[in-house]
């Protein structure tokens, strides 16, 4: 049988460069998707799926993110008082959820060595990897799709999803063993490429920000170089890794938002608003009186 995934490591030391001037003294996982983080949805999912220990890798400007997942006795006193009991709920279950263990990343050389710097924490047991900004609406969640096919293959899993070809450079992509199409949207995986450029795609499976690893994907990333741009990619130390073992790859079902840029982040603000009970309605009344024909700016 194989061990279980008993901690996900999410990497949050990016810049957030393309949300200035929001992010200049805020981290970009704070950004809310209507009045909850990104970096929370992310969270929530692993704890839904039973992977409850969290090592998030940051650095600095991110002490946002450590307060947020900490026990703010200053706010639970004032909201005790005011008689807030459903605010005071809300506040206690972020801070009541898991266990955090925090590394820094120090310089920022790509997501593999993002995944390098936990190996200690890691130590020599499976563990889930979850990029924040890939906010994906799940049931089963996203991961817990991915721990399934771990269970029952023994290998490293990755999230992919179909995505048309003129976006295919801004993913990992996988090609696949023809003769190894195993089951409902599971594959095994032949070769991996990071962001190639459309007309190298090696097919139109893109990998997402979904990972279950072993623990021998750190030895593989320490052996892994850098690529032109200065990065370590962890697509690269997968790469390395293929050669001493089978990875799988895992077509999730669900509904995935890229927040990881503006019209991305907006379309997942509209969708999880129209999902909220207290929003809805008026919301979509709202967005249904827009004149969506008349010229940009003049809406
Ligand atoms: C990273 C990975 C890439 C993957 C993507 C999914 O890229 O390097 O392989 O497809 O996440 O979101 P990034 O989006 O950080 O540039």
């Amino acid at each position: 049988m194989a061990p279980i995934v008993r901690k996900a490591v999410f990497p949050a030391a990016g810049l957030g460069t393309r949300f200035l001037p929001a992010t200049k003294a805020q981290p970009k996982e704070m950004l809310p998707l209507v009045d909850k983080p990104i970096i929370q949805y992310g969270i929530e999912e692993a704890v839904s799926s039973g992977v409850d220990n969290i090592i998030l890798v940051t650095g600095r400007g991110k002490n946002a993110i450590e307060d947020h997942f900490d026990v703010s006795m200053e706010l639970e006193t004032f909201l005790e008082a005011r008689g807030k009991r459903d605010q005071l709920d809300e506040v206690r279950k972020i801070s009541n959820l898991i266990n955090f263990a925090y590394v820094r990343q120090g310089e920022p050389l790509g997501l593999g060595h993002a995944v390098l710097v936990t190996r200690v924490l890691v130590g020599e047991e499976p563990f889930a990897v979850i990029l924040g900004d890939d906010v994906i609406d799940a049931n089963p969640p996203a991961i817990k799709q991915l721990v399934d096919v771990f269970e029952r293959y023994g290998g490293p899993v990755l999230a992919v999803e179909r995505v048309p070809r003129d976006q295919i450079s801004n993913y990992g992509v996988i090609a696949i063993e023809p003769t190894a199409h195993i089951g409902d949207g599971i594959y095994q995986v032949r070769d991996l490429v990071e962001k190639p450029a459309r007309e190298d795609a090696p097919s139109d499976l893109a990998i997402i920000g979904r990972y279950v690893l072993t623990p021998d994907i750190f030895p593989a990333l320490a052996a892994t170089k850098s690529d032109g741009t200065g990065e370590i990619q962890l697509t690269n130390g997968l790469r390395e890794l293929l050669r001493s073992r089978p990875i799988y790859a895992c077509e999730v079902k669900g509904v995935r938002h890229d927040t990881g840029n503006k019209l991305g982040y907006l379309k997942a603000v509209v969708y999880f608003a129209l999902r909220r009970p207290d929003l809805a309605d008026q919301f979509a009344t709202y967005l249904a009186s827009l004149d969506l024909h008349a010229p940009a700016g003049k809406r």
